[in-house]
């Protein structure tokens, strides 16, 4: 499709769109070898090479981030008092439309996903496609078999909402047992309010894969960063 020049430069996030007129008007930015001063010039990123500054240009047309959110980080774009989770996305690519696909609660860790690709975002989170969401949650007493059945089985919270069935694993036994739970859903503190309905407590909760793509062990907590078409692609793995 053909894009003016200086709009698909600033879609790419480094630079804004006075900069990128900026930048053809000195005459920084090849089309196909040549260099173009009209900022209006069309072109089709998918048929002509762009280069700026003698290198070349890679029109990506969405991003996807993994980021390993910290506790204290809201899920949100912006919010006027708290740190968010696009706040700690790498500066060149502050400026495309970024969002988190879903939301962690401020005291939960672990994989989100940012990304500007409104359509994907709301096909894996949606409950229908079967995109399974797993976390490792730490239970404030030692569970039973009969709450993790209850949750297994599609618990009725507190007020009455009615979840779907989870998958549930022991992970550790003992005082505060760690239970791995798989979710396809997003329920404001979804988690939270299956193991207080089936009489236990969650005081640690992390997410540690989004369908079939695992949180990067190597991620520290407040690093993210950029998913290869590969595991864009494991997300958006449906559950049997
Ligand atoms: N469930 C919760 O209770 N909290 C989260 O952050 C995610 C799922």
């Amino acid at each position: 499709m053909l894009q003016r020049l200086d709009k698909l430069i600033s879609s790419q996030g480094t630079y804004t769109r006075k900069e990128a007129q900026q930048l053809i008007k000195e005459g920084a930015v090849k089309v196909d070898g040549v260099t173009v001063r009209d900022r209006g010039f069309h072109i089709d990123p998918d048929v002509n090479s762009v280069m700026l500054n003698g290198r070349e240009f890679c029109v990506e047309k969405f991003v996807y981030l993994m980021l390993n959110k910290p506790k204290g980080v809201v899920s949100a774009t912006n919010d006027r008092s708290q740190k968010t989770v696009v706040d700690l996305v790498p500066d060149e690519l502050k400026k495309r439309n970024l969002f988190p696909a879903g939301r962690l609660d401020m005291t939960t860790t672990g994989f989100v996903l940012i990304t500007d690709d409104g359509d994907f975002a709301h096909r894996i989170l949606s409950p229908k496609n079967h995109i399974e969401k797993t976390y490792e949650a730490r239970l404030a007493e030692p569970v039973t078999d009969e709450q993790l059945k209850m949750v297994a089985d599609g618990i009725v919270l507190e007020d009455g909402t009615e979840c779907l069935p989870a998958k549930l694993r022991r992970l550790e036994d003992g005082e505060n047992p760690l239970v791995e739970i798989k979710i396809c859903e997003g329920k404001y503190h979804q988690i939270k309010r299956m193991f207080a309905a089936a009489g236990n407590g969650v005081i640690e909760l992390k997410r540690t894969k989004m369908g079939g793509l695992i949180l990067d062990e190597n991620l520290r907590e407040g690093e993210c960063k950029k998913l290869s078409a590969e595991e864009v692609a494991l997300i958006d793995t449906r559950s049997e």
